[in-house]
């Protein structure tokens, strides 16, 4: 056993008082959680404490809170695994980010969390002719689901991601990551209308800043950010969808940039991702970009030098990386997640499937 020094943000909107710090000590075993930790405080000391949860055990995806500053489970958390990610001294925690407090820990998952993964309509349209048992579906197909559906809807994501603290009407990791699950799904009917409806969403996917917040919050390795990545590539490659925010424009204008100056060189971004320094459509974006410009150029940023000529080119190994990528006669994507080989087929019973080393998925 153990003391530890918990340190919870206390906050009741409905009091009108404003938030608050509030201190416990509890004796514990050190592997015990964070949530044990919090639940033994609300029984022996203060059963105001507001904390939602349910299994206990990371499942159902309720105790999410942050935890010395970073999103998780407090379920999932144990108490000296937390203390020493901290100061050494204490514990501290706080509710999710991104959404409203109810109540101490408790945030309004309804608001944001399960709005936002409403919108993408998070159930399956069944292709037709629906079959009168079951379909029939590659094994390799659902494997690349399966990351996505690994998540347990906990809004750990929600609660660190970047783009949605500048726009809050952002779709999101967690619901993006569901949108891929449908996606990714062959029994699926409606793949071009979900990936229009988030590429051309002004807060859909290209809205994502690809920063790896949720990728490093998520405690089921679902990577949403690589969902993300999954849904542009197929909305572009595959579906040739050019949406309206010129998210997929901008995107090629990135790999046309990095492919001539192996580094990026911004003076040429917002043009080609207009389709050119002379194309219509670029003028009012770089008429309305000129205040950026002077101050990067009073900051000393932007020189003229730099932003006329172009002082770096490719070098061999960029375009060697070019040349491989566009020489593969497909794309191919590995589901990270999964990985390793099944259990060993039983004796005798045949299968000639088991057994074999699951892999990723081909698009
Ligand atoms: S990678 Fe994209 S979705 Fe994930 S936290 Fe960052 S901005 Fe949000
Ligand atoms: S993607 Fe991960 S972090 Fe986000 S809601 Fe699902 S399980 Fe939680
Ligand atoms: S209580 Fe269910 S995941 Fe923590």
């Amino acid at each position: 056993m153990a003391e530890f020094k918990l340190r919870l943000r206390r906050y009741d909107p409905e009091s009108g008082e404003p938030p608050y710090w509030d201190k416990h000590t509890v004796e514990l075993d050190p592997h015990r959680s964070v949530l044990d930790g919090i639940l033994e405080a609300k029984d022996s000391q203060d059963g105001t404490i507001g904390i939602r949860c349910s299994c206990r055990q990371g499942i159902c995806g309720s105790c999410g809170v942050r935890i010395n500053g970073k999103p998780g489970l407090a379920c999932n958390t144990h108490l000296d695994e937390a203390l020493a990610r901290g100061d050494g001294q204490e514990i501290v925690v706080e509710p999710m980010g991104n959404m409203p407090v109810i109540k101490d820990l408790i945030v309004d998952m309804d608001a944001v969390h399960w709005r936002k993964i409403q919108s993408v309509t998070p159930w399956l349209l069944p292709r037709e002719p629906v079959p009168e048992r079951e379909y029939l579906v590659a094994r390799e197909a659902m494997v690349d689901v399966t990351q996505s559906m690994a998540c347990i809807q906990c809004g750990a994501c929600v609660s660190d991601c970047l783009a949605m603290e500048v726009d809050p009407l952002f779709t999101g990791p967690a619901a993006l990551a569901k949108a891929y699950r449908f996606v990714g799904d062959p029994r699926d009917s409606e793949h071009y209308e979900r990936l229009r409806y988030v590429a051309e969403d002004p807060h859909g996917m290209y809205t994502c800043t690809h920063c790896f917040k949720c990728v490093d919050a998520c405690p089921k390795d679902v990577n949403p950010m690589g969902q993300i990545m999954r849904l542009r590539r197929i909305a572009g490659t595959d579906f040739e969808i050019e949406d309206r925010n010129n998210g997929f424009r901008h995107e090629h204008a990135f790999v046309k940039n990095i492919h001539r100056n192996g580094l990026l060189h911004e003076a040429d971004l917002l043009p080609d991702s207009y389709g050119g320094k002379f194309d219509p459509r670029a003028l009012p974006e770089l008429l309305s970009s000129i205040p950026i410009v002077i101050k990067g150029v009073l900051r000393g940023k932007i020189t003229p030098t730099k932003a006329l000529l172009h002082p770096h080119k490719a070098s061999k190994d960029v375009r060697a990386i070019f040349e491989r990528i566009e020489g593969e006669p497909a794309r191919y994507e590995l589901n990270l997640y999964v990985t390793g080989t099944d259990d060993p087929p039983l004796q005798g019973a045949g299968d000639a499937d088991s057994g074999a080393a699951t892999e990723g998925a081909k698009r």
